[in-house]
């Protein structure tokens, strides 16, 4: 068992940053094919971990797609699309509408960078708006998710390299007939990876919002899994931001789980500054295999994470197929916040283990929320997972 464990020395219980709003949630509402994503009460996983409550968000089908993340790039595309457009895009329906509205900026190309999720969500909302799509995709990427990327119709380029790499080469294409839509960021590339932060809150206001429902109060602590940090800033942002629509404090504690051979956020963490990990990065968590954190993202998780764990890949197949026996469909990108919570409750001779415990409060009354973000995106690998017995 290889678990590492770091207490983060700069975690305050409230952060400034900026506000989350609804705005999101409306626009992800008039997308063709829009329901919240099922919130899942897991009484066995609670059971095998020995927590009160377990809630998981199952992010299996979003708008069509086995993850969440094109809440984020169909959020940062709409808004950016919206500043091109001298008078904006005034108002809109139905999603052609909105198509028949961005004819003045024909011809105009989407183009990512991924290792898998976010490119195919890029990918799919150029088709929705009669654009075009270039997605620049790492060699090692598995055959499933590069076929998915190229069912929707997008042209894809394979980059000798990393996922950074091909992050780095997607970047050159930003001109007027390229419009670049990145999860990550860097000096002078930060509107359009702010606005993916936002278009996660999404997924955060529909659990608000079925959990007022249902009458039940807010979780203790939150799982959150790391490649760049954009999806772990909105979690930060919406549970420990200074006006956080969550309510009054004592706010939940933040875990964040990343791969051992990726852990960037965690060793930024440690060094205090943002620092890179040099790849190859070849955990199974395909969508956490990212070697430096968002620029952007930075000031959010660096202060709004209690605790950091990285993990090898053997835990996420375990809650893969825990996952699956509470009938959630959950990859291993999706499974491995579930993994490493079960890994570091279980950590009993790791440095900082017991600390981390009493940081995270995490005993039989804690109510625990956790993210399966996407479903089986490697559909063979899966199978493989569920069949072995572990
Ligand atoms: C399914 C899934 N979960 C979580 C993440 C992590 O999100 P972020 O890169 O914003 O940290 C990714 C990133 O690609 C992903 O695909």
């Amino acid at each position: 068992m290889t678990i590492r464990i770091l207490v983060n020395p700069l975690a305050r219980e409230v952060i400034e940053d900026e506000v989350p709003d609804r705005a999101p949630l409306l626009f992800h509402r008039r997308l063709p094919g829009y329901r919240e994503s099922p919130l899942v009460d897991a009484p066995e996983i609670a059971g095998v971990m020995g927590v009160g409550k377990v809630w998981v968000k199952d992010e299996s089908e979003r708008l069509g797609l086995p993850a969440f993340k094109i809440l984020g790039a169909s959020w940062a595309i709409y808004r950016t699309l919206e500043e091109r457009l001298p008078g904006g895009l005034g108002a809109w329906e139905t999603i052609d509408e909105l198509r028949e509205k961005l004819e003045p900026l024909r011809p105009l190309s989407l183009v990512a960078a991924t290792d898998g999720n976010h490119g195919r969500a890029v990918a799919r909302v150029a088709r929705l708006l009669g654009l075009g799509a270039r997605i620049y995709v790492p060699e090692d990427m598995v055959a499933a998710r590069r076929e998915a990327i190229a069912r929707e119709g997008a042209e894809l380029v394979v980059v000798e390299g990393s996922y950074d790499e091909a992050v780095e080469r997607s970047a050159e294409e930003a001109g007027e007939r390229g419009l670049v839509v990145s999860d990550m960021s860097w000096p002078g590339y930060e509107r359009i990876p702010a606005w993916v932060i936002e278009g996660y809150s999404t997924m955060l206001w529909e659990i608000e919002d079925e959990l007022r429902r249902r009458g039940e109060r807010g979780p203790d602590l939150v799982v959150a899994q790391v490649g760049v940090g954009a999806f772990a800033a909105a979690v930060v942002r919406h549970f420990r931001g200074a006006r956080a629509p969550t309510g009054s404090p004592p706010r939940p504690k933040l875990l964040a789980v990343e791969p051992a051979g990726a852990a960037c956020l965690l060793q930024s963490v440690a060094a205090r500054r943002i620092v890179s990990v040099p790849g190859p990065h070849t955990s199974i968590m395909a969508g956490l295999n990212c070697g430096r954190p968002s620029l952007i993202a930075w000031p959010a998780v660096s202060r709004g994470i209690d605790v950091l764990v990285a993990v090898d890949d053997e835990p996420a197949r375990e809650a893969m197929r825990l996952m699956a026996l509470s009938g959630i469909v959950s990859g291993e990108t999706g499974a491995s916040g579930l993994g490493g919570l079960l890994e570091l409750l279980r950590g009993g001779e790791s440095p900082g283990h017991e600390e981390a415990r009493r940081v995270l409060g995490v005993g039989p009354d804690s109510r625990v929320l956790i993210f399966s973000s996407e479903g089986a995106t490697d559909p063979d690998g899966y199978r493989k997972v569920l069949s072995a017995t572990g």
